[in-house]
């Protein structure tokens, strides 16, 4: 494993910016997918409409954040890269969400897509610019909140959402290997391990399952589907 040690990353090299361009643009294109999903969810689930618009803005607060951030170091984001990057859960919380399908639509959004900002962020924070640093540390406490807000939901409607959480994870946690695959290369240039990445990730992603009502065997076996074959 090639991965440069933190006080040797030069946050004005080629190389950095390079990565930076792609991994940028999938930060921000994650919190404006972010943003728009909670829009469909508060339509989707009117009793919590409030809140989910509530979200909704805090997600496009986080876009605005990590596009200062990207100014800072004086990178253009890859936009077109990070589109096609997020076309495949995309298209499956848009398919879930034309059928009403909110339970898909919450792993998707409130599990899949935050645990992946979630480990992405915790990973980044110690080898960040001091910037980015400070921007990001502010965007990871809210994650965690919209986490627990599909933990909640998901819980309180536990026995009815199972059959369903089961087949929207063998349909979208393949497409999270597939995705930290392709971005490992750029994330080590950036001092941020893939092993590290994945490991953060199965936590969070693991503890949600738990937090939802999953027995031990279940997360096991749950979080860990599609990994050997990515
Ligand atoms: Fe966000
Ligand atoms: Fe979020």
């Amino acid at each position: 494993m090639s991965q440069v040690a933190a006080p040797e990353l030069d946050f004005s090299s080629e190389v950095y910016k390079d990565a930076y361009s792609r991994i940028n643009a999938i930060v921000i294109e994650g919190e404006q997918e972010a943003h728009e999903n909670y829009i469909r969810l508060a339509e989707m689930l009117p009793d919590f409409h409030d809140d989910l618009v509530r979200l909704s803005k805090m997600e496009s607060r986080h876009k605005k954040g990590f596009e200062s951030c990207g100014r800072n170091l004086k990178v253009t984001p890859d936009m077109e890269f990070a589109k096609s990057f997020f076309a495949g859960l995309h298209r499956n919380f848009q398919e879930a969400a034309a059928e009403g399908k909110v339970v898909t639509c919450l792993l998707i959004q409130s599990l899949i897509i935050e645990c992946f900002a979630i480990a992405a962020y915790n990973i980044y924070i110690p080898v960040a610019d001091d910037f980015a640093r400070k921007i990001t540390e502010g965007v990871v406490k809210d994650e965690y909140s919209h986490l627990n807000f599909g933990e909640v939901w998901l819980k309180e409607n536990f026995e009815a959402s199972k059959a369903e959480l089961e087949e929207a994870n063998r349909q979208n946690l393949p497409l999270v290997w597939k995705m930290l695959n392709q971005v490992e290369n750029d994330a080590e240039n950036m001092a941020m391990g893939k092993d590290a990445l994945v490991e953060d990730f199965m936590i969070q992603y693991g503890d949600a399952l738990s937090n939802i009502g999953f027995n031990t065997r279940d997360i096991m076996r749950l979080s860990a589907y599609g990994l050997r074959a990515a």
